[in-house]
């Protein structure tokens, strides 16, 4: 990939529209050195505090702070521990004690430099902090550019489950470096294209088409490509988002795949799963649904298992027993009066909900055996 790393960064800008809180994602490519202006004019910070993980700060960090202190403002680097594990309450408290060490006040800024962790948990340091400071994101795998960083979701987890706790917090901006995803692990990478395909998958059947012609070059990250489909990905989860900044109906379309999802992470203890590839099987399992159900035209399924697989994502649910899917479903937050929202396709680029059961979600046969078989590996 290249891209100027000048004054100015070349790149392509979406807009999200909610108001006064509307904000700018900015992508490009070799951009980090640029984003300094853009985050002061911005944030109208003096402070900026950079949340990052080790391996990111260690790769990223510094153009980034050379950048803000060039557009004037003071900073500090905050890192936390790798892994989701700090996406909780005491690591938050360490951050509010450092940034009041730090003398940080309300026209200091927070930057989330780093994948979906650092933005949700930097995202509610800053709705939190001072009951609220300004906050950018910089995401750096591929699933917090298209999805985690849009939409102001941001919290934290509880020991009783993921995401239990948390805030609205739109960002005053976002800005995607995509030449950072050279150092993402591969495994990551393939788990951030999940999410686009659903992008296209539920919205744009278009996109859908250009992601089927152009998977091995957008898989080997060629900038070409890459950026405008990363464009497309962005624009889909801002259009949701703006017509649907709170949840109301909408937004429950970005859970394609979700629902199995979770219960695939939840059975498999958040480890040997990641969470794009638990959605690819989960889209694959909705899609398939979704036909058998009458929704969908016969391959449907098909093409999504098609796609996926050559991002070299899973698409079979792991074998667990139906009773232990069928708990782990009627857990399910979005859940409502006994029913669970399913989004079932109705064909590529056009999705919408409907109130089923989890048994209706799950009929017999479709998971598991009598006796689970070991899983492999690993
Ligand atoms: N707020 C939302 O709307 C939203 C949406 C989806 C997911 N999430 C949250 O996002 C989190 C998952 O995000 P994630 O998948 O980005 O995980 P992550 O932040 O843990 O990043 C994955 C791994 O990649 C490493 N990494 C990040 N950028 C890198 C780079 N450029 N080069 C090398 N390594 C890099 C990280 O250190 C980490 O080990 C979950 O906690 C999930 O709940 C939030
Ligand atoms: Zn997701």
């Amino acid at each position: 990939m290249r891209g100027p790393a000048g004054r100015r960064a070349a790149g392509r800008r979406i807009e999200v529209d909610l108001a006064e809180r509307s904000y700018t994602v900015h992508i490009g490519v070799d951009t980090l050195a640029a984003a300094g202006p853009e985050i002061a004019r911005r944030t109208r910070a003096g402070l900026a505090v950079v949340v990052s993980v080790p391996g990111v700060a260690r790769r990223y960090a510094g153009p980034l702070e050379r950048s803000l202190r060039g557009a004037g403002l003071r900073t500090a680097r905050l890192v936390v521990p790798d892994g989701d594990r700090s996406k909780r309450l005491a690591v938050v408290a360490r951050l509010y004690g450092r940034l009041i060490a730090l003398g940080a006040d309300r026209s200091s800024a927070i930057v989330a430099l780093g994948g979906g962790v650092v933005g949700d948990l930097g995202g509610f340091t800053a709705a939190t902090f001072l009951r609220g400071i300004p906050f950018v994101q910089v995401p750096t795998t591929l699933l917090a550019m298209i999805d985690a960083s849009v939409g102001g979701k941001v919290g934290v987890n509880l020991p009783q489950g993921k995401n239990l706790v948390g805030a609205f917090h739109q960002p005053r901006l976002v800005w995607i470096d995509a030449a950072t995803l050279r150092t993402l692990p591969a495994r990551e990478r393939s788990a951030g294209f999940a999410e686009m395909v659903k992008a296209a998958a539920l919205w744009d059947a278009a996109f859908f088409a250009r992601l089927e012609r152009d998977a091995e070059a957008l898989a080997a990250l060629d900038a070409s490509r890459l950026v405008p489909a990363l464009e497309c990905a962005v624009a889909i989860k801002a259009e949701i988002v703006a017509r649907d900044e709170r949840e109301g109906g909408l937004r429950m379309l970005l859970n394609l795949g979700h629902t199995l999802a979770h219960a695939v992470e939840k059975l498999s203890g958040y480890r040997r799963v990641l969470h794009g590839e638990a959605v690819a099987m989960g889209m694959v399992y909705a899609a398939r649904r979704s036909e058998e159900l009458g929704f969908a035209a016969a391959g449907t399924a098909a093409r999504i298992e098609a796609l996926l697989r050559r991002f070299a994502l899973p698409t079979e649910l792991p074998r667990f027993p139906r009773e232990a899917y069928l708990g782990a479903l009627r857990v399910d937050k979005k859940r409502s009066g006994g029913r669970i929202r399913y989004v079932v396709l109705r064909g590529i680029g056009r999705a919408e909900t409907v109130p089923l059961t989890a048994a209706e979600i799950l009929p017999p046969g479709r998971v598991g055996r009598a006796r689970p078989r070991a899983r492999k590996g690993r």
